[in-house]
């Protein structure tokens, strides 16, 4: 499995501006059950520092810059979210830590389940294990 999945998204331009359409099932491959946004975040308090059992999600940064780190607890890769117009999909079983945020940093995020505590895996260790044991 590659580590670093985007989703390009079309945008509608014209002399008004950008425009992009997000459909459940169409170009986002899941059904939408919930949306939340991350905003004012400082660049030395990085944020997420977790997986999930099972929940999937899409993150577009819609304006500013961060960097995410993704792990698989094999290997793991840091990318730059800079653009409004793809999406970065978070598999289940994604470790992933958002650094450095630019001071109008906005992060969207589409999900395919409400909010659920008991989905999060928040100990890295815990994590490693999971991961073991799925080999
Ligand atoms: P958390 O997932 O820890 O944020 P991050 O991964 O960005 O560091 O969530 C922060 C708090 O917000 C935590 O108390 C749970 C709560 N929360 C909700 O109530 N609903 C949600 O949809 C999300 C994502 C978080």
């Amino acid at each position: 499995m590659t580590l670093v999945k985007w989703i390009e998204f079309r945008v509608i331009g014209d002399g008004r501006g950008d425009l992009v359409a997000l459909e459940g099932n169409k170009n986002i491959p899941f059904v939408i059950k919930r949306v939340y946004f991350l905003k004012n975040m400082k660049s030395d308090h990085p944020r997420g520092f977790h997986a999930h059992k099972k929940l999937k999600q899409i993150m577009i940064c819609l304006a500013g810059t961060c960097q995410m780190l993704l792990d698989n607890g094999r290997s793991k890769e840091s990318i730059q979210l800079n653009s409004f117009s793809k999406g970065l999909v978070i598999e289940n079983m994604i470790w992933h830590e958002m650094h450095d945020f630019s001071e109008d940093c906005i992060l969207m995020i589409l999900a395919d389940e409400f909010y659920d505590e008991q989905d999060y895996i928040r100990d890295y260790q815990e994590f490693i294990s999971l991961v073991q044991l799925e080999v």
